[in-house]
């Protein structure tokens, strides 16, 4: 029997080509957005992920078809761009809801059904940003730092189980998220740095990876008999590098090579 996938986020992106290339694999696939891409070969559910009532229907049509839940992928997610001084509550709550609050009520749905067969594994879609506070990103960085994090603890947590869970940190990839970004008013004493870190970080996402490459990567991930580490990267070498590199030197000269880098 063909295994089960849950891909949040498939409209788009990342998530529309790792559907489309597991569905093409011979996987079930289930993809969860809010618009249905024309593109896609594998099944949208409509769903907006941040209403838990939504998610709750959408795993109830999945579980009316199919005994199991083999691999959940949240994939969906946002940026956030603009000084930390001017964001405001409402523009952070709705960052935190769709990149923290809604990946962690996917898990808390599927962990029941995995646990019936004690087996499944989880897939968080973080960034290698999650790493860096990155200027003009602090809240992105922020939301994918605690996605880590969650997922760090989590994994203690089922230590009893045959469910896994990691993370893939990617760096730059060629999708349309710079235009699905919250983007916080800029206040006058930034626009002029603003506008350097901005030209920057949209050059680097169209110069990014192309999103189809990452899909066999995670179809490995899946397939593997080894155990997950916590955490994996993908994206080029000098973006899996800066990790490195912020461990190994001071942290005030690591801020310079990240100004530097960034355009400031
Ligand atoms: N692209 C990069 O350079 C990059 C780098 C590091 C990490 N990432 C991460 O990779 C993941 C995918 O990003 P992407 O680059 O593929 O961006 P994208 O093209 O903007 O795709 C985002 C997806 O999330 C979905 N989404 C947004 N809000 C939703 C909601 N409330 N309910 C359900 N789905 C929702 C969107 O679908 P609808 O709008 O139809 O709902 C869309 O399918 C994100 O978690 C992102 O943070 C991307």
């Amino acid at each position: 029997m063909s295994k089960t996938i849950i891909i949040t986020g498939t409209s788009s992106g990342v998530g529309l080509a790792l559907g489309n290339y597991l569905y093409e694999k011979g996987y079930n696939v289930y993809g969860l957005s809010r618009s249905v891409p024309t593109n896609a070969n594998f099944s949208t559910i409509p769903t907006d992920i941040t209403h838990e009532k939504e998610v709750d229907d959408a795993i109830d049509q999945i579980l009316a078809k199919n005994s199991k839940i083999d691999l959940l992928i949240n994939n969906a997610g946002r940026g956030m761009v603009g000084p930390v001084e001017n964001a405001t509550k409402n523009e952070i709550l709705n960052l935190f809801t769709l990149n923290i609050a809604a990946p962690t009520y996917l898990i808390s749905k599927v962990l029941p059904i995995m646990r019936k067969v004690n087996k499944g594994k989880i897939f968080n879609i973080s960034s290698i940003g999650s790493e860096i506070g990155l200027p003009f990103r602090g809240f992105y960085s922020g939301s994918k730092s605690a996605l880590d994090m969650i997922t760090e603890s989590l994994r203690y947590e089922l230590k009893n189980t045959d469910i896994e869970v990691c993370t893939i940190n990617l760096g730059d990839i060629r999708t349309d998220i710079a235009d699905h970004r919250i983007k916080s008013s800029i206040s006058n004493v930034y626009i002029k740095d603003f506008e350097k870190v901005y030209t920057h970080m949209n050059n680097d996402v169209n110069n990014g990876l192309a999103p189809d490459i990452i899909a066999p990567f995670i179809e490995k991930l899946f397939t593997q008999e080894k155990k997950l580490k916590p955490h994996y990267y993908f994206g080029t070498a000098i973006q899996k590098l800066s990790r490195w590199v912020k461990l190994m030197i001071p942290q005030t000269w690591f801020e310079k090579i990240i100004a530097k880098y960034s355009g400031l």
